[in-house]
């Protein structure tokens, strides 16, 4: 059952750290990996403020491949080193573009985003799983604090997997 996050007057630290307490007691290794990226996405959506977009692509071997996510429809597939996602999974690094228009090759799936965060999955084998996309409609939306938190969100999402093949490669 969800229940209201009182996270309102904290500071960007406690705030992250009790969004990632939160994160970690909803999602379980027990849950199937779908079930983990729905309520991952959809509490990101829900706890994070000015966004329009939140979820995930997953790595298929090949390319990424939508998977579950808040907004409104979005393109479906997107092959490496294409876009903010392909850049973000073939660097295999955090990706904060504070202007998408100037983000050469991004992908504009939603007219409304102005700036945008990827952040590369990669399973403790080192193999790439895929990746966290969050659009905002505000331009540069993500600071310093909002990297390294989303990255613990992040992290809870690729511990709760547990290694688990999300799609078959
Ligand atoms: N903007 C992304 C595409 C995914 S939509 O934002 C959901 C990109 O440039 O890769």
């Amino acid at each position: 059952m969800w229940a209201h996050i009182d996270i309102d007057g904290l500071d960007p630290q406690a705030r992250w750290h009790s969004l990632r307490e939160s994160l970690t007691g909803l999602l379980s290794p027990a849950d199937h990996p779908i079930t983990v990226l729905a309520n991952a996405a959809a509490f990101i959506y829900e706890t994070t403020d000015r966004l329009n977009w939140a979820g995930f692509y997953l790595f298929d071997g090949s390319q990424l491949v939508l998977g579950p996510f808040c907004g409104k429809p979005a393109c479906t597939s997107i092959r490496l080193g294409n876009g903010v996602c392909g850049t973000a999974a073939e660097r295999r690094e955090t990706v904060v573009v504070a202007d998408v228009d100037a983000f050469p090759g991004h992908i504009a799936c939603d007219g409304a985003s102005r700036s945008e965060i990827v952040l590369p999955m990669i399973a403790a084998d080192g193999k790439l799983i895929g990746v966290l996309d969050i659009d905002s409609p505000e331009l540069d939306r993500f600071d310093e604090n909002d990297r390294r938190g989303l990255e613990q969100l992040r992290d809870v999402v690729v511990e709760r997997l547990a290694g688990r093949v999300v799609l078959a490669t």
